[in-house]
């Protein structure tokens, strides 16, 4: 088995330590989630199932075996490591497959890190991109890029902390702020097309998508992210 096992671009399991290591983010495990996955990296390309993982984890506890813990077990971890490599067979068992692995390896390789430059990135972008802290009152802006902010003629000291809706003006239908009102309160993903106005009175065509953002760690509602393409200008 090599030293390392790359789950993911950036995510390793050290083999030598039995532990997970990250380039960028911290990722926590709990005991149980780190004994299941070192149990499946341990038996790479053999299928381990529900059973097997619930007597290797809970060996000293009396309690009754329950899939369910299992299927649980699984889905953090799935969602910490934000990787496919744990697949399911035929619902009673999990494998992680060495080829997987074998390609993630040789992406990791391929791949930089790009974790550095991720504001980099953004902040270059050829599209507005906004993000709103909905945990906040009244969901204000907490961050834009520099496109957005040279579109719509404004400094960060004018916007930061306000309400996106400072983008349009009394021209907009209603029917399409009450589509975005629900899908924010929802928390769902939207595509409307708006017209938003520069600092200066100018109207902006603008195709707006709104994603919303969630922890990966327990699946809470953090941010809505704002994509504001251009499609047009007065
Ligand atoms: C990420 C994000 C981006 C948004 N971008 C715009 C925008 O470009 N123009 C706009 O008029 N409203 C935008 N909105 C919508 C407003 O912030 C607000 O949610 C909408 O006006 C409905 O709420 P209200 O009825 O309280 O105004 C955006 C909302 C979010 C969460």
């Amino acid at each position: 088995m090599k030293n390392q096992i790359v789950l993911c671009n950036g995510i390793y399991w050290d083999c030598d330590k039995n532990c997970l290591v990250s380039s960028s983010v911290d990722i926590k495990l709990t005991q149980s989630e780190h004994k299941t996955l070192k149990l499946l990296i341990d038996n790479l390309d053999k299928p381990v199932s529900m059973n097997e993982i619930y007597e290797y984890i809970f060996w000293d506890d009396d309690r009754e075996y329950n899939p369910k813990t299992i299927r649980n077990i699984i889905s953090k971890i799935r969602a910490k490591l934000n990787t496919e490599i744990i697949e399911n067979i035929y619902g009673c068992a999990y494998i992680v497959r060495s080829n997987k692995v074998s390609q993630n390896t040789l992406l990791a390789k391929k791949l930089p890190d790009i974790s550095e430059y991720l504001i980099d990135i953004i902040d270059q972008a050829q599209n507005g991109i906004s993000i709103t802290n909905p945990r906040l009152q009244d969901n204000p802006l907490v961050y834009c890029n520099m496109y957005f902010k040279k579109t719509f003629g404004y400094s960060d000291d004018e916007i930061l902390g306000k309400n996106l809706r400072f983008l349009r003006q009394s021209d907009t239908q209603e029917e399409i702020v009450s589509k975005i009102r629900t899908s924010i309160r929802e928390q769902l993903p939207i595509t409307v097309q708006i017209r938003n106005y520069t600092k200066d009175g100018k109207l902006i065509h603008t195709e707006l998508t709104i994603s919303p953002i969630f922890d990966r760690y327990n699946g809470e509602l953090i941010y809505f992210l704002g994509i504001q393409k251009v499609i047009g200008r007065l």
